[in-house]
């Protein structure tokens, strides 16, 4: 996927006026904002984010995901995160994965989140656009992610930025305890 600084609206894509009920009007963001790669202590920062966005603290599982993701290693994961003058106001996760159901390799978005008092000022594309620039620099031509069909926002946000239902399903099934 070809991220530009100017986010795209594929065909039967819904407009901002209408798709969600905006809490408040875009802001610009008051400190200039960098994009650049986890470090160890920005994860207080990231945690508290997610535990805004999610309602839950989950210390051990960022600890892990900074493990996989964070420690320099190959340029195939990616753990970036936006800074405001030296204050982290948001972040995104990814991975490039092989032939994992059936699929050439290809980018995967795991998570992405602003903090709510950063949101509507482009922050979002930009950690999008600057993971993608990370997958294609790692070869692969193609990204994906996963959401839940009631989270709106974030598939506002994905389809704003050029992304469509792909050819892969979810399929799921309880089992027995
Ligand atoms: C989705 C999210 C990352 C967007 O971050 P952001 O910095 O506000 O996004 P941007 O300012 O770059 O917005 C890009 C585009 O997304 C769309 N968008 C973003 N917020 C929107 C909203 N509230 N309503 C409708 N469209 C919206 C718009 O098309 C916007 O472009 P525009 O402002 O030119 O219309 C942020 O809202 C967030 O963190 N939400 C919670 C994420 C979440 O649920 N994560 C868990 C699963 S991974």
């Amino acid at each position: 996927m070809k991220t530009k600084s100017v986010p795209r609206r594929p065909a039967g894509a819904t407009t901002r006026a209408t798709a969600l009920d905006r809490a408040r009007e875009p802001r610009a963001p008051s400190d200039p904002v960098s994009i650049r790669r986890v470090r160890h202590g920005d994860l207080d920062q990231i945690i508290a984010i997610d535990a805004t966005v999610t309602g839950l603290e989950k210390r051990n599982y960022w600890k892990s995901v900074y493990r996989r993701y964070g420690v320099a290693g190959p340029a195939e994961r990616q753990f970036l995160v936006a800074d405001a003058t030296g204050r982290v106001v948001g972040f995104v996760i990814g991975e490039v994965r092989d032939w994992e159901f059936g699929s050439p390799p290809c980018g995967w978005v795991f998570g992405i989140d602003v903090e709510p008092g950063s949101r509507l000022a482009g922050i979002g594309a930009r950690l999008l656009e600057a993971i993608c620039a990370s997958f294609t620099r790692a070869g692969v031509r193609k990204v994906r992610t996963m959401l839940s069909r009631d989270n709106k926002l974030i598939l506002s946000f994905f389809r704003s930025q050029g992304m469509m239902a792909g050819p892969f399903i979810p399929l799921e099934m309880d089992l027995d305890a």
